[in-house]
C-alpha cells in the first residue's frame, strides 16, 4: 500500500499526487512511468513520474479523469493509499546538452514534459516552452515551467490565453523569426505531436515525442503497447514512451488509437465512466 501525501487539484479535469514510494522515487529519472493500481480489483493505469523527492521518498503525477479508473483515483484524498505503484518503468529520456531546446506541451502532455525541461535546465540548456490547451483553465504547471524557462509562450483553442490557434502556429511563428533550436520536445495529444513534426521533419530539426498507447502489463509481454519508429517494431513501455518524433509512425499509431475507442466506450457503460468519454 503506497501512502498519499499530498493533492491538489489543477482544474476541472486534472488533479496531482504525491505519494510514497521509496524504491521509485530512488530510482526514477525523466522520462520514465508507473503503473498503479488504486483498489486490489482494480485496472492498471500507466501515469508519467512527473516530479520526485529522493530524501522524502515521493513521487508527483498529474492525471486527468478521463474515465472509470481515473475517476476511482479521483475519489482517493490526502492520507487514503492505493494499492500498488509499481515502476520506475520505460526508458530514461536521453537528454543531451544542447544549447537551446523548445518544450511544447498539449493539455496533460504538458505534465511529462516538464520533468525533462528541468533536467535539461539542471544541465545547463537554455529552454524556451509554448504551452497549449483548449483554454487557460487547461494549462497546467505554468508557474513550474517559468521557473527556468527563458520565454514561455501561450496558444489556446479560444484565445482566452496567448495566440488563438494550435501551439503549431506560435513554432511555425518562432521560427520565422529566426529561432535556432537544437532539439524541440513536443509532448500531448498524437495529433498535436504530429502536427508539430509536420513543421519541424522539412527543416530536419530533431524532435522528441512521448508516445501513450495503450499499455497493459508494462513489461513488453503482452504487446498492446506496439508502435512502428523507423520501420522498425518496438514497445512504448520498455522502448519507450519517448522515441524520435522524425520516425514514428504516427498514422498507424492514430489507427491503433481509434481502433480501440469501441471497446474502452463498452467497457465504461455501466461503470459511471460514460461521462468522460
Ligand atoms: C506511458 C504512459 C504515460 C501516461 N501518463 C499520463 C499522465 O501523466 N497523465 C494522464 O492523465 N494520463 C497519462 N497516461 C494515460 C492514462 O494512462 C489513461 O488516461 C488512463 O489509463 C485512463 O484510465 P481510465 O480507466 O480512467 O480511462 P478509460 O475509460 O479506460 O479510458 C479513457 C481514455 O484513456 C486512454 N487509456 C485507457 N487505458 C489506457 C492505457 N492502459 N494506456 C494508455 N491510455 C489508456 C484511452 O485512450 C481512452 O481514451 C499515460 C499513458 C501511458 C501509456
Ligand atoms: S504494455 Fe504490454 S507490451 Fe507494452
Amino acid at each position: 500500500m503506497y501512502k498519499i501525501i499530498d493533492k491538489k487539484v489543477l482544474n476541472s479535469t486534472v488533479e496531482q499526487m504525491t505519494i510514497l514510494a521509496p524504491y521509485v522515487a530512488r530510482k526514477c529519472e525523466p522520462g520514465q512511468f508507473i503503473i498503479l493500481r488504486v483498489n486490489e480489483d482494480g485496472e492498471r493505469i500507466p501515469l508519467t513520474i512527473v516530479d520526485y523527492d529522493r530524501d522524502e521518498e515521493s513521487v508527483t503525477i498529474i492525471y486527468q479523469v478521463v474515465g472509470y479508473s481515473t475517476r476511482q483515483l479521483s475519489k482517493k484524498e490526502i492520507g487514503d493509499h492505493v494499492e500498488d505503484f509499481v515502476g520506475p518503468l520505460g526508458q530514461p529520456t536521453h537528454l543531451q546538452k544542447h544549447k537551446r531546446v523548445l518544450g511544447i506541451g498539449g493539455g496533460v502532455g504538458i505534465a511529462p514534459l516538464y520533468p525533462q525541461l528541468k533536467k535539461l535546465h539542471e544541465m545547463g540548456v537554455e529552454v524556451d516552452v509554448i504551452l497549449g490547451g483548449r483554454s487557460d483553465e487547461f494549462i497546467i504547471l505554468e508557474d513550474e515551467v517559468k521557473a527556468f524557462a527563458e520565454n514561455v509562450y501561450f496558444a489556446t483553442n479560444d484565445g482566452s490565453r496567448g495566440k488563438e490557434g494550435f501551439v503549431t502556429d506560435v513554432l511555425k511563428e518562432l521560427l520565422d523569426e529566426g529561432n535556432v533550436y537544437d532539439e524541440i520536445i513536443a509532448i500531448g495529444p498524437l495529433v498535436m505531436m504530429k502536427a508539430v513534426v509536420d513543421v519541424t521533419k522539412p527543416l530536419g530539426i530533431a524532435t522528441g515525442v512521448s508516445l501513450n498507447p495503450v499499455m497493459i502489463d508494462g513489461t513488453g509481454m503482452c504487446g498492446g503497447c506496439r508502435v512502428t519508429v523507423g520501420g522498425e517494431t518496438k514497445f512504448a513501455c520498455v522502448d519507450g514512451p519517448d522515441f524520435d518524433g522524425l520516425l514514428v509512425d504516427f498514422d498507424e499509431c492514430l489507427r491503433r488509437q481509434n481502433m480501440y475507442k469501441e471497446e474502452e466506450h463498452a467497457c465504461r457503460v455501466g461503470l459511471g465512466g460514460e461521462n468522460y468519454a
